[in-house]
């Protein structure tokens, strides 16, 4: 239809002003050939004439010139004497059909010695005639203009959809059916013109497609293979990784079991030594012997115990007991814990919990194991002079946290991360002096963690420590309940 609104007025605009250009010269022509009519009959009259109007004759006149006027193209006779007088008038000298061509010529009159001008003859000839003829071809020229219009625009039209349409639907066939997936199509089409060489162009194009597209697949197809395998190796490795975790818990969980019991016979032989329960030891030196081999006993026994529950968290297994205790009274368990290196110390201990503190839900051997894990890491770590308070306090949230603070040596701010970590102790030169196995601060964390809680560590190095575990509102008993708190 677009080929159509150019083509249309196109080809009438083009063959319009064909006809039109052949209407004007047809015209010119005619008129041209009135003009030596014109001539020619002015000629022949004035000849005609010339005896008639020397002798001023008017009926000779008449019947001369009127004859003329049978011609229709002639409308006007006008004839003058010498002296420019009217002799005689016939017809007229516009006419309302056409336009009108005037010409004039002399009458000469051979009298005798020579020839002598009697008047002069004027004619007027109009193109009316032409014109009416000129009306009529034109009729029959826009008929055939209006034929050739159509015939040409069908011509047209069939040539387009010969040379570009058909090809043009193949294209676009082609186009339509790419799918994801499906063989590309090409068009089959064969030529040496443009539309052929563009066909041949997106022929090319479809097959550098089907190419990549192929290579894509093979591509996906590759790395999917390589997730899969990759997937199993990884499970394998997962597998291997909770095998070899779980053989470490059992093994621990065996070997601390096969550990504390020769473990609790040294101690428990070594207080009976100590306090001589059988009689004399003798020399001093015995009992003071037999008090080392209980407190290294008891050292190892505590070493032991955090192994076996850090083991445990990281394997997932540290599930605490749901037992009611109460803030206060495990404070003071585990500072009593701690009595004979705080006595040595010669350290102030503060105990500072609120009166609103609710009783907890919580496993009561892992909070003394907390707290007396902090209290012996404020003991050591703080200078005789010193004060720890160990205390409790409840916020809004009926969120509990117990804390243990000191006037120790503190913890450089960039390194209060890394005591969090199994085995990690601080390199300073005052942390040097204290050696122990690392694993005090990583339990306390486990511990809060399995309650659902979290650790705070604040210090300032040369200053002091704060370490405050938080527990969650659920672990809060509430005030109302005033059952007696029940302790595993
Ligand atoms: N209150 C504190 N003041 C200063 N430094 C501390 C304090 N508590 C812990 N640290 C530093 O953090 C390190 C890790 O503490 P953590 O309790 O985990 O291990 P440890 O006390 O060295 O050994 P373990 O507790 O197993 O006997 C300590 O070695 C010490 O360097
Ligand atoms: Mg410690």
């Amino acid at each position: 239809m677009a080929f159509l609104a150019v083509i249309l007025p196109l080809v009438i605009t083009v063959v319009g002003g064909f006809f039109v250009l052949l209407e004007v010269e047809t015209y010119n022509d005619a008129v041209e050939r009135l003009e030596m009519k014109l001539d020619r009959t002015l000629a022949s009259n004035s000849v005609m004439l010339a005896r008639a109007v020397w002798e001023r004759n008017e009926a000779l006149i008449a019947s001369q010139a009127v004859p003329a006027l049978i011609d229709p193209d002639l409308i006007g006779i006008f004839i003058t004497d010498r002296a420019g007088r009217t002799l005689a008038e016939f017809g007229a000298r516009e006419t309302p059909l056409g336009k009108s061509i005037t010409g004039e010529a002399p009458i000469r009159y051979d009298a005798g010695a020579d020839l002598q001008e009697a008047g002069r003859l004027e004619l007027v000839m109009t193109d009316a005639g032409i014109r009416a003829s000129a009306r009529s071809r034109t009729l029959v020229l826009i008929a055939f203009a209006i034929l050739l219009s159509v015939a040409i625009v069908f011509a047209a039209q069939a040539a387009f959809d010969l040379v570009i349409g058909r090809p043009l639907k193949e294209l676009q066939k082609a186009i339509d059916s790419t799918r994801l997936g499906a063989p590309r199509e090409e068009v089959q089409w064969s030529g040496a013109d443009e539309v052929a060489r563009v066909i041949e162009a997106f022929n090319r194009m479809q097959r550098r497609h089907t190419a990549y597209e192929n290579a894509l697949d093979e591509a996906r197809i590759d790395l999917e293979q390589r997730v899969e395998e990759r997937t199993v190796e990884l499970k394998r490795a997962r597998d291997e990784a909770r095998a070899a975790n779980r053989a470490k818990s059992a093994f621990l969980a065996n070997m601390s079991h096969e550990l504390r019991t020769p473990l609790n016979a040294i101690i428990g032989f070594a207080e009976v030594l100590k306090n001589q329960k059988f009689g004399p030891l003798g020399d001093e030196r015995y009992s003071s012997y037999a008090e080392i081999v209980r407190t290294s006993g008891t050292h190892l026994l505590d070493l032991i115990n955090d192994l076996l529950d850090l083991s445990r968290a990281e394997a997932g297994g540290l599930i605490p007991a749901d037992s009611t205790l109460a803030v206060d009274a495990q404070i003071r368990r585990a500072i009593d814990m701690s009595r004979t290196e705080i006595d040595a110390s010669g350290l102030t201990v503060r105990v500072a919990v609120d009166a609103d503190v609710p009783p907890l839900r919580a496993d009561a051997r892992l909070i003394l194991q907390l707290l007396s894990n902090l209290i012996t890491n404020a003991v050591k770590f703080t200078r005789s002079d010193g004060t720890i308070t160990i205390g409790a306090a409840v916020d809004d949230r009926r969120s509990v946290s117990l804390f243990v603070a000191d006037t120790g040596i503190g913890i450089p701010e960039d390194q209060i991360d890394k005591v969090l970590e199994p085995f990690t102790q601080l390199d300073t030169r005052l942390h040097r002096e204290h050696r122990g196995a690392g694993l005090g601060l990583p339990l306390c964390r486990a511990i809060a963690q399995a309650h659902g809680g979290q650790i705070l560590i604040e210090s300032t190095f040369g200053e002091g420590t704060r370490v405050t575990v938080i527990l969650p509102p659920w672990r809060a008993l509430p005030p109302a309940d005033d059952t007696p708190p029940t302790e595993a």
